[in-house]
């Protein structure tokens, strides 16, 4: 077994934790988290959205969320863009890095994007082509990877498929595989892993788990002995995707950072400053965090 020295953690609570949220999050407090989340020594955070408005209410305040931000040098802050209209708007707030997003199920690309896959990725040609003359990076999604909340199981060959077209058609500089509904379980998670990897390189692959059957953090260790060093996570747990029903949180970033700490596994991270961040959003929406180390560990418990 050998585990990745450093793991570089992709902080997606701005972006796929707040999606979710009912209530308007204000620009000043989306802000204020992704300030922290860098204090905390996280190098990646994905920092809102630019998508219809009408489909996803919360990150309408992306354009100003970004602007907004402290930037600090070497952090990396993408943003999720579906079209060109949304590479506009991410340009337009000086954007350095973009995220597409496609699926390996076709009914779950209708319902989160309105079309399908060849579409999406014909679609996504277009934001390329721009985005690439700008010098602009982009990372690509890929939901479903190990189950669809409408079509059930899905073939690991489709997400193969897909994912080498994101990387081949789109030039993603990396693949970052999405358990939209959390249904995996860690010896599927290993054997998409290494039967990706064979033709994808394992340094162009990320983790991107959710937590709503409680199997993220299995499927995760899983994951990191057959090598994959990326993993997104969300602060606090928050989240879910709107068009996946039943979609919980990603797997909370305190707990992923507890168990990398434990491992002896590299993150550049403060659990500390971290918890204190899940505390500050936790707190603003009114809840306990959804972390379970935050919960052993932090203030709220008390
Ligand atoms: P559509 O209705 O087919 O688009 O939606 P359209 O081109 O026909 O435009 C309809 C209206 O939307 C027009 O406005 C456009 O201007 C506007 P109207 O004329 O009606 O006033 N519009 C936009 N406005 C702002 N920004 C834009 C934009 N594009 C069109 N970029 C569309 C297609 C892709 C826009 C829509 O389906 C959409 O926004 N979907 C986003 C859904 C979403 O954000 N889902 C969550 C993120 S994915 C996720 O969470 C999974 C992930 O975490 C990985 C995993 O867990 O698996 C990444
Ligand atoms: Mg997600």
């Amino acid at each position: 077994m050998s585990y990745p020295e450093f793991i570089k953690i992709v902080e997606v609570g701005p972006r796929d934790g707040l999606q979710n949220e009912a209530k308007i999050v204000p620009t000043e407090v989306k802000i204020a988290l992704i300030e922290k989340l860098v204090h905390a020594g996280l190098s990646v955070v994905e920092s809102g959205s630019f998508v219809s408005p009408k489909w996803v209410p919360q990150m309408a305040s992306s354009a100003e969320v970004f602007k907004g931000i402290n930037k600090q040098a070497g952090i990396s802050y993408p943003m999720l863009v579906p079209n060109l209209k949304g590479l506009e708007a991410a340009l337009e707030a000086g954007a350095q890095e973009i995220a597409i997003f496609a699926a390996a199920s076709e009914t779950f690309s209708q319902k989160n994007i309105n079309c399908s896959i060849e579409e999406s990725i014909q679609r996504f040609q277009q934001v390329v082509d721009v985005a690439h003359q700008q010098n602009i990076k982009i990372r690509g999604y890929l939901s479903c990877v190990m189950g669809c909340p409408y079509e059930g199981d899905i073939d690991p060959a489709k997400v193969l498929e897909v994912a080498q077209r994101l990387i081949s058609d789109a030039g993603c500089y990396e693949i970052s595989l999405g358990d939209t509904v959390g249904v995996g379980t860690p010896i599927q998670a290993r054997k998409l892993i290494e039967q990706i990897s064979q033709v994808i390189p394992i340094h162009q692959l990320a983790a991107h788990f959710h937590d709503t059957y409680g199997q993220a953090l299995a499927n995760l260790s899983a994951v990191v002995e057959c090598g994959v060093s990326v993993i997104d996570s969300s602060v606090s747990g928050l989240g879910g995707c709107p068009y996946a029903r039943g979609a919980s949180g990603n797997v909370a970033t305190e707990d992923v950072l507890y168990m990398l700490n434990g491992m002896g596994i590299e993150t550049g991270v403060d659990l500390p400053r971290l918890i204190e961040a899940g505390e500050f959003i936790s707190d603003f929406l009114g809840r306990m965090p959804a972390s379970k180390v935050a919960l052993a560990l932090g203030n709220k418990i008390s």
